[in-house]
């Protein structure tokens, strides 16, 4: 038996991580802590809600008093914790509640678990979900982040995840608490929030409006199927060594604009329009500030140390993705509650 706390798990990828695990391991009990922000959606997690080994709490992890009171009541023997403000355009409007949550919260939970474990670390663990973007940006080379690649972080989202992750190393090197850190590439698959590139577009190639490329569309990014990423989780958090990190990749770059008219041509066909027809939404606007050139993991570690390499291929996935979309119309038309416009849009007519 083990008592897992999963923070952020009706998120994106936080719904796709407590799935795995309730229906993998039913001798584990988890316990999803959610504060349920505009990200946060319990629909994401309605196929194991009834399980016997899966309970949800509504709570916010800036909130210190109420998270060691949850530590003192569940007794957990470990935490994978996702919870986060993930979206790099909200975090230039809004930096503080990045600190508060993505900083501020993983302090209050390391506190609890220390102040919980006493010390005493045998089959406890405390695994950090983090990102790629705290390494900053590479060229337009070849060259990957390397898990020796030095932070330096862009945005205020990268740099409030690269203060979280200090933060769990210096747990791990101050007090010994066994601590585990992954950081990923873009991730993309069912369940994702219509605000990040892919669902925008597909939301948006339904809805008949504009896709918004930000710049020139030649900003690079390392996709992988969310679902790899869940799996790649479950194995570092069962074989990884105390004190280690692992990235996380799909050897997959693509740079927006030829990844949204790959996109573009997929819904054609599957809605049944006439090949271009959803190019044609295709709409530049005013770039994002600081906006990375390019994001490529080399995951070789996690390959040779734990032997996890993403299962599908980019195509594919994009197909089951787009698939997952068109079935779910009601998911979307919930979370973006018919005048839901995308922050992009927001801001611009806001100024
Ligand atoms: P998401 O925005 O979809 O979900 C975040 C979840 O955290 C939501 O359910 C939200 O309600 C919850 N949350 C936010 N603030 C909270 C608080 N104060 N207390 C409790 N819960 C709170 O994010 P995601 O894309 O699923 O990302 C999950 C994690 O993975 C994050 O830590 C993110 O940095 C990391 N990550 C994401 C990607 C990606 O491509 N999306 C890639 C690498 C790493
Ligand atoms: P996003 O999905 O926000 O992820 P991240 O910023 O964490 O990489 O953006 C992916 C890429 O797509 C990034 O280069 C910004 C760009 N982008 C657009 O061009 N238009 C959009 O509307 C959005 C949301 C993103």
């Amino acid at each position: 038996m083990k008592k897992i706390l999963i923070t952020g798990g009706a998120g994106f990828i936080g719904s796709h991580v407590v799935r795995r695990f309730v229906n993998t391991y039913p001798n584990y009990q988890i316990v999803n802590l959610d504060k349920l922000t505009y990200a946060g959606n319990l629909e994401n997690l309605r196929d194991v809600e009834q399980s016997a080994n899966y309970k949800f709490v509504k709570g916010d992890i800036v909130d210190a008093a109420f998270i060691q009171d949850l530590f003192d009541k569940e007794n957990f023997d470990a935490v994978i914790h996702l919870a986060a403000e993930s979206h790099v355009d909200r975090s230039i409007t809004n930096p503080t509640e990045f600190v508060m949550t993505n900083v501020v919260g993983t302090v209050n939970l390391l506190n609890s678990a220390r102040t919980t474990w006493k010390g005493d670390y045998d089959r406890k663990r405390f695994y950090h979900v983090s990102t790629d973007e705290v390494y900053g940006a590479l060229g337009e080379g070849t060259e990957m982040f390397t898990e020796e690649t030095s932070y330096d972080p862009h945005s205020p989202y990268s740099a409030s995840k690269a203060s979280s992750d200090h933060f769990v190393r210096a747990y791990f090197d101050t007090y010994g608490m066994d601590c585990v850190i992954s950081n990923c590439s873009n991730n993309y698959g069912s369940h994702h929030f219509p605000e990040k590139l892919i669902p925008l577009s597909i939301h948006n190639i339904q809805q008949n409006k504009a896709i918004p490329i930000y710049g020139k569309g030649e900003n690079i990014r390392d996709w992988l199927w969310v679902e790899d990423h869940a799996r790649a989780i479950d194995v570092i958090f069962h074989k990884a060594k105390s004190g280690e990190t692992y990235n996380i990749g799909g050897h997959n770059e693509w740079t927006n604009i030829d990844l949204i008219r790959t996109l573009c041509k997929v819904m054609d066909r599957k809605l049944g329009k006439a090949e271009g027809t959803s190019e044609k939404l295709i709409t530049y606007v005013t770039d994002r500030a600081g906006h990375d050139l390019r994001y490529a993991i080399d995951a070789t570690k996690l390959k040779n140390d734990l032997g996890w390499e993403p299962s599908l291929q980019f195509e594919e996935g994009l197909e089951k993705t787009v698939d997952w979309y068109l079935a779910n119309e009601k998911w979307l038309n919930n979370v973006t509650s018919g005048n839901y416009q995308s922050y992009y849009e927001d801001q611009y007519q806001n100024r």
